[in-house]
């Protein structure tokens, strides 16, 4: 059996929901690194500040932990839900930019791998994070298939959404996510390409459930 599993791909691909489902099903710890991110992206809202802002100080002193139960807590407080909003969205695509952010975030990351029996998911999980991970995936999916995913989720849970807006949104976020000069999304040489368009949650649980065996 794979002690480490990375799923790596864009937005909206069902990283979270499939990892999720294999995570329990296998007994493993599922760690979502999207959700540290948008956690300091969350800081950043409330406080009122902007990248430029940030130095490696301020960053050391923010305190992210997630639970067994994949609840995120920012300084002793659990924001699990205020993550979700889209403007957190497109703040942590932002933050995910500087450098030093990825320092810390990748170490608090690999410090939760250690034990092993872990599903991470991200974008640089099987590039960077983890690169000796025993499994990778590449979870991937059309764009229009992620918004319309993205919309049912947001709308599941009573935030406003705009469909046009949400594929504008994850549109830029891809591109952002990939271009950028530190870790950006990549599949990784030895990871397994996933395409998730025509596929149900449910099916790709099972694909990589075999995978993992
Ligand atoms: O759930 P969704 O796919 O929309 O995004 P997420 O996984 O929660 O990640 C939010 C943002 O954090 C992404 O758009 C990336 O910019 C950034 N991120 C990253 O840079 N590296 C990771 N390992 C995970 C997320």
């Amino acid at each position: 059996m794979k002690k480490i599993i990375a799923v790596d791909g864009p937005a909206g691909a069902g990283k979270s929901t499939v990892s999720k489902i294999c995570a329990a099903r296998l007994g493993y710890t599922y760690i979502d690194t999207g959700a540290m991110y948008r956690a300091v992206a969350l800081n950043n809202l409330e406080l009122g500040i902007g990248n430029e802002e940030l130095t490696e100080d301020f960053i050391k002193n923010i305190e992210i932990k997630l639970d067994e139960a994949a609840r995120v807590f920012l300084n002793g407080r659990e924001v699990t839900k205020e993550i979700r909003t889209p403007e957190v969205s497109r703040g942590a695509s932002d933050v995910a930019k500087l450098g030093f952010v990825r320092k810390k975030l990748t170490e608090l990351q690999r410090e939760m791998a250690r034990q092993g029996k872990v599903i991470m998911d991200g974008r640089d999980i099987g590039t960077q994070v983890l690169p000796n991970a025993d499994l990778k995936i590449f979870l991937t999916a059309t764009v229009e298939e992620r918004a319309r995913r993205r919309f049912e989720e947001l709308k599941a849970k009573n935030f406003p959404a705009d469909f046009a807006q949400i594929k504008k949104e994850i549109a830029l976020r891809d591109k952002q996510d990939s271009e950028r000069e530190i870790a950006p999304l990549a599949q990784a040489e030895d990871a397994i390409l996933l395409d998730s368009t025509d596929l149900t949650i449910e099916q790709v649980a099972e694909k990589i459930l075999e995978l993992a065996k």
